[in-house]
């Protein structure tokens, strides 16, 4: 079987691609397994995520893996949670490593319980020389959390005379989000169904092409991931011109 991966144009890959990886509860619900059983085969996707996004040449992969909302479920859910990515981590950086893969991380740190973040912490570090792809882990992570973030930081420096009020544009306001050193994500793939952002990366994917598909999390193939981005390449981006625009 040739995999969809041959049909895909190298010239126009996706730089930057950002996963809501939804459905993992309800994937157990239909096994009858408890939820943080569909978490556990979500990690599995994100490695086989992770692979297929660095074998076709994305360059920044954005997955958003806890929100702030999420701190609000059940405790023995977001404590399953935590614990699987300190796991998860420590697994699996080794093959990080070997897959020229950097990990970066966005979100509000300071909520992460220790164990997790300096796990974080010492796989970024130990994967900071890496080139290949950039592994972008969304925890503790809402567009409006970092957008009110970057705000208070634009008011600090404008009263400390660093920035004048005049000055500030829609650069000024890259320049202070989380993802300041990435372009925005071309390409927004959301798994499970649901049609909403669930307050993820607001600002940044104003031009985005949004992919929505039923499959859930624990079920997401290579294929599927490559089917997205064959869709995305059959679409005419405009950012606001007329499509005659565009060809002249
Ligand atoms: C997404 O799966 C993972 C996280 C939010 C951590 P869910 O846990 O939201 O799965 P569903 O949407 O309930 O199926
Ligand atoms: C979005 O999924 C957050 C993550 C994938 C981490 P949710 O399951 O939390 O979103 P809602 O509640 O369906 O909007
Ligand atoms: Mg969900």
């Amino acid at each position: 079987m040739t995999s969809l991966l041959d049909k895909i144009d190298r010239g126009n890959v996706p730089a930057h691609v950002a996963i809501i990886m939804d459905g993992n509860g309800r994937w157990a619900k239909q096994r009858s397994l408890d939820r943080s059983e569909g978490h556990v085969e979500g990690v599995n996707t994100v490695r086989r995520i992770t692979e297929a996004a660095s074998e076709v040449g994305v360059k920044y992969l954005t997955l958003y893996a806890f929100s702030t909302e999420n701190w609000n479920r059940p405790q023995d859910e977001v404590d399953a949670l935590m614990h699987l990515i300190v796991i998860a981590i420590e697994r699996e950086t080794p093959d990080l490593i070997k897959n020229n893969v950097r990990l970066a991380m966005i979100g509000d740190f300071d909520r992460m319980p220790a164990e997790a973040l300096n796990r974080l912490r010492r796989c970024m570090a130990d994967t900071a020389h890496c080139t290949g792809l950039t592994l972008n882990l969304a925890l503790s992570y809402s567009a409006r959390w970092e957008i009110t973030e970057a705000v208070r930081a634009i008011a600090t420096d404008a009263v400390k005379g660093k920035i004048a009020p005049a000055d500030i544009n829609s650069e000024t306001v890259d320049r202070y989000l989380t993802t300041s050193s990435m372009p925005d994500p071309d390409l927004l793939i959301r798994t499970g169904g649901d049609k909403r952002v669930s307050n993820f990366l607001l600002w940044q994917i104003a031009y985005s092409e949004i992919y929505i598909t039923d499959i859930f999390w624990p079920d997401f193939s290579k294929e599927d991931f490559f089917r997205a981005i064959l869709e995305y390449q059959s679409r005419e981006r405009r950012f606001g011109l007329t499509s005659e625009q565009l060809t002249k």
